[in-house]
This record gives structure tokens, sequence and C-alpha cells, in this order.
């Protein structure tokens, strides 16, 4: 894994700038904002733009890169709020989430999803009341599958961001390279075949969006697309790129069996060479990871929730490559939600 610990200076700079941005965006969800972002990463101190920008040229194997150092003020962040759509608390937490959006600039565009988070780009992920077995950012006491994040959907994201505001449980979050995972020639020839489907996970559902009579117009037909991928899905490899160093799209919790047994038999391989040697990364307050969601697959293990307003809280972020890789499901070139 990639690890920068950013030095006093840097960090008295990355807060004074991302205080600035605040001041003139008002939210990291401002398009304003947003359309700026690439050009306002390119001020960040030096360092941190070099080590992101080798983390994405280089496609390290690791698949992790993990940056810590950043200012963070348990008391000015305010409690963890009980849900992601209580949005007035995002104000407390604006630099932070605009130090996010920066940093992941330097790996791509920030994308969001109509269907989930009621599109916004920066989303939290924090436990909630009722929800606690849930396969979903917002489940605790159940283990959250490792998976490759939307891993359904053709314009996933090429990279995950996740920055820790507070985790005093040390909650782990799972992580593990497919380039630990020894496959042997038949595994991987398998795995590169179209035998498999993946369907949306719960997190794009209609149930799982706060106000359903919301859904109107051309979010209807957002969902009506998550409908037809949940019920027809296509069938896709497991394993693609280059066979001597793989990138990987699967979500084990959201795949049915395949008919071809030989395929059937090469995913459970993989299932269980991962279950075997996946591993704890509990990240701390003001760390901020980045996954390369064509390398890594991540997870969450179980957890009691407090509700006290001290639970685990997580920003994250989707970030594309290639924007344009989405355009025909998007409303502008520079519209970042995906629909
Ligand atoms: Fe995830």
């Amino acid at each position: 894994m990639i690890r920068l610990a950013i030095e006093e200076e840097e960090a008295r700079q990355v807060k004074a700038f991302c205080r600035e941005l605040a001041d003139r965006y008002g939210s990291a969800e401002n398009p304003e904002f947003l359309a700026d972002a690439q050009l306002a990463a390119h001020e960040l101190p030096r360092r941190l733009r070099r080590c992101l920008n080798d983390f994405r040229l280089n496609e390290p194997a690791s698949a992790m890169c993990v940056i810590s150092g950043l200012p963070l003020d348990d008391a000015a962040i305010g409690a963890t709020p009980s849900h992601w759509k209580f949005q007035e608390m995002r104000r407390s937490v604006c630099a932070e989430e605009m130090g996010l959006v920066l940093l992941s600039s330097l790996l791509g565009e920030c994308i969001g999803w109509a269907t989930q988070q009621d599109g916004h780009i920066v989303h939290d992920i924090l436990p909630i009341k009722g929800m606690e077995h849930e396969q979903l950012g917002s489940g605790s006491e159940e283990l959250l599958w490792w998976h490759i994040e939307d891993a359904f959907h053709e314009c996933r994201g090429d990279y995950l961001g996740l920055m820790c505001l507070r985790n005093p449980d040390q909650v782990p979050t799972t992580f593990i390279s497919i380039a630990e995972i020894p496959l042997s020639p038949w595994v991987v020839e398998k795995l590169f075949e179209p035998h498999y489907t993946i369907r949306p996970d719960e997190s794009h559902l209609k149930k799982n969006k706060p106000d359903p009579a919301q859904i109107v117009g051309d979010l209807e037909t957002s969902y009506d697309r998550i409908e037809q991928m949940n019920t027809r899905p296509d069938k896709i490899p497991v394993l693609f790129g280059d066979p001597r160093a793989p990138y990987i799209r699967i979500d084990p919790y959201f795949m049915d069996t395949v008919d071809d047994p030989a395929a059937q038999e090469a995913l459970s391989t993989l299932i269980r060479a991962v279950d075997e040697r996946i591993r704890d990364v509990p990240m701390d307050a003001g760390e901020i990871c980045f996954i390369d969601n064509f390398q890594g697959v991540h997870g969450r293990k179980p957890f009691k929730a407090r509700y006290d307003g001290r639970d685990r809280w997580l920003k994250r972020v989707n970030i594309a490559r290639d924007l344009r890789r989405s355009r025909a499901l998007r409303e502008t070139a520079v519209d970042p939600v995906i629909h």
C-alpha cells in the first residue's frame, strides 16, 4: 500500500485553501465548485499531487493509497448525523468534503448516481437505525460483503475515495488486491469468459430512497434502468484487461449461480481465496483512502452502532478516469450525475 503522511506545513496549506473554497462555493455539491475542482487541485502541495499522479499512472498492484495527517477538529465537525438525508449537517464538514473532492480530482472526475443518496457526489457512510442488517454503507451488524463498488454498472468508478471523519471503535474496513490472490491458469481463463451476472446493490434500489414521492420524470427512468439490471442482468466476465495482471469486477452477494459448472467452480475458487486472505484496514480520523476499484475489493466488518452522535462516519466519492464512458447516461458533458 502507498502511504503518504502530510507534513505540518502542507496540512496548514491544505486547510487554509479548503476553508477559502468553502467560503467561496458554500458546498461540495455546488456545480461550480465541481467544475473548478480539477483546476483548484493544481494548487495543492506538490508532494500530494505527485503521490496521486503516480498512483493513477502506475496502477500499483497494491491498489490502495492512504493519505494521513489531514487536520480534523472533532468538536468542529459536530455529531455523526443519524441519516445521510440530513443535508444541513454537511455545513460543518464543507471544507473537509472539498479536500476529499480536490484530492480525488487528481485521479479523475468525481461522479454521482441519480439512484444513490439523492444524486449527491459526496456520500455519507454512517450507521442508520433500522438498517442494522442491510448490505449497505448504512448497515452495521452484518458483515458488509467485500465487493467492487457499483460492480453491476458498466460506468462504475475507477477509484473509490473514503475519508474518515470519525471511527472511535476502530471498525475495520476490509480490503485486498486481486494481485494478492493466487489463481491457477484455468480459473483465470474461465473468469475472463462472460458467464456471470451482477445485480445492482441495494443502495441503488427504490426502497432505499428516503422520499419515494420524489421519484418522477427522469428519475423514474433511472430507476427503471436499475430494475432492468436487477431482473435481466447482462452476462459479463469477472476478470478483464491483461490476463497477466487482470482487473476485477465482482460483488458475490449480488451474483447468482452460474449455469456452466466449470465457470461456477472458477468463481467459487476466487471467492474462497479472497475470503481466506482479505484483511482489516481500520481507518483513523483524518485519513483518506483511495482504492483502485479495478483491482481491489473492499467491505466492512460487523459492528454495534452507538447512535449517540459518535458513530463511525466516512465520506465517500466515486471517481471516473474517463467521464466520456458515461456520456449517454448524463444530462450534459459537465454534469457528473449518472442516470
Ligand atoms: Fe463499497
